[in-house]
């Protein structure tokens, strides 16, 4: 996926190209061809005098040197205008996969399956209709603003969050609190390198993710307004900073779609899912920990941390398994739920 090379519409194929050695080296031979046709005329004047119909060579007239430098200008103002074109029409997806992101221990899930499966309550409560009710749903233009304690406020338009960082692809887990589980190639850079350009301020503690209010748009919240809308979720410093915590602009080599969260949302592999805020318009870093969707809809099912821990119960389910969704969303397969999704190794220091 990460290697396809697509050919751009723009590129012509090298056979049908004049090389650059071709192109000068042409230019001599005529330069040459001229110079030859002169000496051949003098070296008769030594024996015979051999009286030749006179032929005058085209004599280049200062109007012609001018349409000749005119021609050579515009010829490179094009050729600057293409690669200028070429820089700016770049596609950013595919992006190239992360190596050390590249492989899991499970397939994939099939990306129809997981685009048609969602949680996204701004737009339904079932998760098959989410495709459906969010098509209407405007995401371009869009505006993620980053700021509050911060040395460098961002703004980032719908070009700029698919540019502005290089984008990268990573496999990841997908473990949804409610114990299915989905495997997921994103795109998108990680949050570290958004951290580090906007430099927060020795106050910042938090980071703050607001997703968008549109109840014209968004049915789920036209039809619940007593929810605590926007869509807010929050990560402590070092869990924002951890190297696994992913800006998703992405997903299976291609622009996010509106039912995953376009264009922009949040990727926190080693949480459960509802972590990751889809949609989102402001980052915002803060000095205390902030309220979160769920936590203040059902403070007793949904805390602030939601690390993945197969020993810790919902109360209402266990954890100790999960559904993992593959090719068919009603034949999941049933696995040991892994503590931290798998990812100890990045994150077990940060909780002791
Ligand atoms: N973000 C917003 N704005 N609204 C939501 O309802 N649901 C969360 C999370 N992000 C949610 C959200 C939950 S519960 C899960 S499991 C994931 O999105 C699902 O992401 P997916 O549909 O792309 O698989």
């Amino acid at each position: 996926m990460a290697n396809i090379v697509i050919p751009r519409g723009w590129e012509m194929p090298e056979s049908e190209a004049t090389s650059e050695d071709v192109y000068v080296n042409r230019r001599k031979f005529l330069k040459a061809a001229g110079a030859a046709g002169a000496a051949g005329m003098l070296a008769g004047c030594g024996s015979e005098r051999v009286f030749e119909p006179f032929e005058p060579e085209p004599v280049a007239t200062d109007e012609d040197e001018d349409k000749e430098e005119e021609k050579e200008e515009e010829e490179e103002e094009e050729e600057e205008e293409e690669e200028e074109e070429e820089e700016e029409v770049k596609p950013a997806y595919p992006a190239q996969t992360n190596p050390k992101f590249s492989e899991l221990d499970r397939n994939l899930t099939n990306e129809e399956i997981a685009g048609g499966y969602n949680n996204f309550y701004e737009f339904s409560r079932g998760k098959t209709g989410v495709l459906e009710k969010a098509d209407k749903f405007v995401i371009n233009p869009w505006t993620l603003e980053v700021k509050g304690l911060v040395s460098n406020p961002l703004t980032l338009d719908y070009d700029a969050l698919h540019r502005r960082f290089p984008l990268e692809e990573r496999l990841y887990r997908l473990r949804c609190v409610e114990a299915w589980s989905m495997a997921i190639p994103w795109t998108g850079f990680p949050m570290s390198a958004l951290i580090e350009a906007v430099e927060p301020q020795s106050g910042a503690t938090h980071v703050k993710f607001n997703t968008f209010i549109n109840p014209d748009q968004a049915p789920g919240q036209f039809d619940n307004p007593q929810w605590p809308w926007p869509y807010q979720e929050g990560l402590r410093m070092d869990e924002a900073m951890n190297e696994l915590t992913f800006v998703a602009t992405g997903i299976y080599g291609h622009e996010l779609p509106k039912q995953h969260g376009a264009p922009v949302r949040l990727v926190i592999p080693w949480k459960y899912g509802f972590k990751s805020g889809k949609s989102i318009v402001s980052i915002e870093f803060v000095a205390e920990q902030p309220a979160t969707f769920w936590n203040e809809l059902v403070p007793n099912e949904y805390g602030f941390l939601a690390n993945v821990e197969p020993d810790v119960a919902h109360p209402r389910w266990s954890q100790k398994t999960e559904r993992f969704i593959t090719t068919d969303a009603s034949k999941p397969l049933v696995r040991p739920t892994l503590l931290y999704n798998g990812y100890q190794e990045f994150v077990q220091d940060m909780y002791g």
